[in-house]
This record gives C-alpha cells, structure tokens and sequence, in this order.
C-alpha cells in the first residue's frame, strides 16, 4: 500500500465513497470498536440482533434512544462537509455508501447517498411491512414503546447482525462502474461493506477499469492489503485537501 499526498480525479473518473464510524468521530460520536466504543459497554447480541430484541425490547430502545440524542446534538464536522462539497462537484459521478446510520452527511449537503445499515431516525413495525417512518423520538421507559396499528412492536429501522443490508443492488451496480474507490473509517470488520473493495478489485481484474483505491484514517484497516493507497490521519483533517480535480 502506499503512501500518497492527494487523490487525483480526472473528468472520466466515477467515484465511489464509503463511510464508517470514524468519519462522525471528530464530530463527537463514538465509533464501535476500540476503547470507549459503543460495543465495549455493550454486548453486541443484547442491542444489535433479532434475538436481543425479542429477548429486551427496551434495552434496545434505551441503546438507540441513548443514540438519538448523541446524534441529535452532534454537528457535521470537516469530513462531512468535505464530501458533500466534492459531490457537488462531480454530481452524478459521485455515490457515497455509508455504515453509519446517524444523519451528518445529509445534514452536510450530502444527496446522492444511501445508509446500508439503516437510519437512526427512522422506525418500522417488527411485524408488517408497513413503509418505515421518521422517528426522532426517544423511547426510554416500557410504557414509551409503541405498537403497529396490526399489533406488532415500533422498533428501530436500523439493520442488526443476521438482517440483510439494505440498497445492495444499488451499491453493487456502483462498485462495478467505479474507477475511484475511497474508504473512510471503517475497521473493515463487518461484512459484507468489509468485501467492497475486493469487489471492486475484482471487476478491474477483469479490464472494466483502471481502478484507484484509498483508505483513509489513523488506523490500518483489517482488509488494508485490499488498497492501493493509504492516508494516515483523521478525516476531518485529510479530506478537506485531498482532491485535486482535473
Ligand atoms: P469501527 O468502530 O469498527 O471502526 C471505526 C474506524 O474508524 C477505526 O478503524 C478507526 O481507526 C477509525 N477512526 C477513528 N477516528 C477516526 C477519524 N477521526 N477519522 C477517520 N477514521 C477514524 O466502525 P465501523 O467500521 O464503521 O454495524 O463499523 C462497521 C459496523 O460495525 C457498523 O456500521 C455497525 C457495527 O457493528 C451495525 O450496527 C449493523
């Protein structure tokens, strides 16, 4: 992998962005891995599964209620408004994929997006496949919980381990056009996002493209092997010099 200054992108250039936890970090919200991280007070299973919220409904609504506010009161920081910016810029030749289910990108000017875990203020029933709705509420007590009009329970519209991600035809349709992947603080520990950038690799290994993949933050990524260049640093310090647009 190797170390460079800028990323080029040229008019022909389409580019892909994916985003992690570590992109709203400077912004105040914990990541999940690491000291201090969401998953360290919690056991992933009791919050984050089907089975969890069977098992304690309103510990799961305390966790992601407890998120709510985090987020409510948390501000887009550089990185944000960096990617928003260079969306603006290249308009349809920018996709941006986030893990994150908090609303800093769209709170930065960020469109052409997609949350393929989900979105922490929205809400569906656990029952019907009525349409999910926004939900800024916090549902800190039993007596909070809401139920479906079909008597199902409101639960967090947000993609727990086992579920299927949401948007993955989109995001695959884009990983096979892409010519710039850039991967934003992510631990590269979760599939299948920790699979993208074989993906892409893939298709560039069959001629589809000239492929360029960055990864950016402080820390290697497990599936760093997979990029073709690395920055070391935070986001919010990196992005708002790292394109250069030919
Ligand atoms: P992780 O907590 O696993 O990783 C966060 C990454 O961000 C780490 O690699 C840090 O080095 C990096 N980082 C920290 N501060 C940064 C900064 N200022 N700038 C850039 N990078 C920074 O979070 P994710 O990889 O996003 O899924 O986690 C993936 C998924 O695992 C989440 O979407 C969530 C979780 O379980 C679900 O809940 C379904």
């Amino acid at each position: 992998m190797k170390h460079s200054n800028q990323i080029v992108i040229g008019g022909d250039d389409q580019v892909f962005v994916l985003t992690g936890a570590g992109v709203s970090a400077e912004s105040g919200l914990a990541t999940f891995r690491g000291s201090n991280g969401l998953w360290e007070g919690e056991h992933v299973e009791d919050v984050a599964s089907p089975g969890g919220w069977a098992r304690n409904p309103e510990r799961v609504w305390r966790f992601y209620s407890m998120r709510r506010r985090a987020a409510a009161s948390a501000e887009p920081n550089l990185a944000h408004i960096a990617l928003a910016e260079l969306e603006r810029k290249l308009g349809q030749r920018y996709f941006l994929c986030t893990q994150n289910v908090d609303d800093l990108h769209e709170r930065a000017g960020s469109r052409n997006l997609v949350h393929m875990h989900g979105e922490l203020f929205e809400s569906r029933c656990d029952r019907c496949t009525r349409a999910p709705f926004r939900d800024t509420c916090l549902y800190e007590s039993r007596a909070e919980h809401r139920r479906c009009e079909c008597g199902g329970y409101i639960r967090p519209n947000i993609v727990w381990f086992g579920e299927m991600p949401f948007h993955l035809e989109r995001i695959f349709a884009e990983l096979r056009r892409c010519t710039v992947m850039l991967v934003i603080g992510t631990s590269g520990m979760v599939q299948p996002a920790a699979s993208f950038v074989h993906m892409a690799n893939e298709h560039q290994g069959r001629g589809l493209t000239a492929l360029r993949t960055y990864y950016v933050g402080p820390e290697h990524p497990a599936n760093a092997a997979a990029f073709t260049h690395a920055f070391a640093g935070r986001a919010g310090e990196l992005l708002p010099n790292l394109f250069a647009l030919r």
